[in-house]
């Protein structure tokens, strides 16, 4: 992969995929790291006179044109604010709209171009929009990690119309987690957690491979409870992927490969703030029950190896913890991994940045990813379209 660093971008007009995917509540965005972390990448082609023009969709419009609802203008306004310097925005994303607004541009300019999904050829990959964006620029740099594992004319296409190159955010985030899947600092422990097992199936078994320790929380954990044999009441099991949960196990006892699940969870009727909460035997939960949340004895043994790790990848709450009495055992693998200081800890993305904001912790992790999604799949051993696209 070349890098913005490969290049100078005097006097060139470089169009640049970053992921303003950001969530916005009434015209307003109501959390801006992904757009903050895009401003190392402008600040360099800034710096070397180029003109910037920034592509990237927002939430998935139906591509039959304009949506007020998800138009990038509130993101270009928070990247003015956050940048202090005048962002120019289109409302066309290719055709005479946007070839006149980048014409009338000067060298240091940064513009904006209206969600990319408007059009329903950006999801298709459709060549010729791919090779109408092109032709809006002489450079193409892919710094969108979030949107990494999408193939679509943005991410993908493009790259073949263009010289690419990567920006400082993709390639921190490709580095970092290849990095610490290839050559882990020793004990590795992975947390997993999240509601469906299906979804993080082909994570545990590369990681199966990789980590010296797998911790596993969330509904997730009740199909291979019930794997192994247990009386999981109410809980959420996926009764398709209990075979799979058993290769799982039997896998990682023919790896040597640690896999911890709870002793004990925490148990209501239903999921509610005030429910009336009792911890149970992770194997002998009563029939009227779910688990909601990892209990106490659990918590500890987690927080022991989190203390061992050398380093940590976590993805996914151990339990509901939007609501308080379902909380802590997330609470405290946040708690874990920010106490464990010499540690490299990587947050995978998604929830798990949500629950380290909750927590006030963010700031004590190694790497947070801005990519769900696209950490996911990296970490599953996939290959990403928008990195593939840039070899
Ligand atoms: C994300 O938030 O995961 C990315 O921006 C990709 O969005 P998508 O899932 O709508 O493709």
């Amino acid at each position: 992969m070349k890098t913005i660093d490969d290049a100078d971008f005097f006097d060139k007009r470089v169009i640049v995929r970053v992921d303003f995917n950001v969530p916005m509540k009434d015209g307003v965005v109501t959390d801006d790291t992904r757009i903050r972390s895009a401003i190392p990448t402008i600040k360099k082609l800034v710096g070397d006179g180029a003109k910037v023009i920034l592509m990237s969709h927002l939430g998935r419009p139906s591509g039959n044109g304009f949506e007020q609802e998800y138009s990038l203008e509130p993101a270009a306004r928070k990247l003015s604010d956050l940048i202090g310097r005048p962002v120019i925005f289109s409302n066309d994303t290719t055709g005479e709209g946007a070839i006149d607004k980048i014409a009338s541009m000067s060298d240091g300019d940064i513009l904006v171009l209206e969600n990319l999904r408007f059009d329903s050829r950006e999801k298709k990959n459709d060549e010729q929009f791919a090779s109408d964006l092109a032709s809006l620029a002489d450079v193409y740099v892919n710094d969108a990690f979030g949107t990494a594992h999408r193939a679509h004319a943005s991410t993908a296409g493009i790259a073949k119309f263009l010289p690419s190159y990567a920006g400082y955010l993709l390639t921190r985030e490709v580095e970092t987690i290849t990095g610490m899947l290839e050559n882990p600092v020793r004990p590795f422990v992975a947390v997993l957690g999240g509601s469906k097992v299906s979804d993080k199936i082909k994570v545990i078994d590369n990681l199966i491979d990789k980590a010296d320790t797998i911790i596993i929380g969330g509904a997730m954990c009740f199909t291979f409870l019930k794997a192994q044999g247990a009386d999981v009441g109410k809980s959420l099991v996926e009764d398709d992927w209990i075979e799979p949960c058993k290769a799982m196990l039997q896998k990682a006892k023919d790896r040597d490969t640690i896999l911890l699940l709870p002793v004990d969870v925490v148990c209501a009727t239903e999921i509610k703030s005030g429910a009336e909460v009792k911890v149970c035997n992770a194997y002998a939960i009563d029939n009227n029950l779910m688990g909601l949340d990892i209990g106490p004895k659990t918590i500890e043994n987690y927080k022991l190896a989190i203390s061992e790790a050398g380093s940590v990848f976590w993805n996914g709450p151990m339990g509901v913890f939007e609501i308080d009495e379902f909380a802590q055992g997330t609470k405290a693998i946040a708690e874990g991994l920010a106490s464990n200081v010499d540690a490299k800890t990587i947050i995978g993305g998604g929830d798990s940045v949500a629950a380290v904001n909750k927590f006030n912790l963010a700031d004590k992790m190694t790497f947070i990813s801005t990519g769900g999604g696209a950490s996911m799949e990296l970490v599953q051993g996939d290959t990403l379209p928008g990195v593939a696209a840039l070899g």
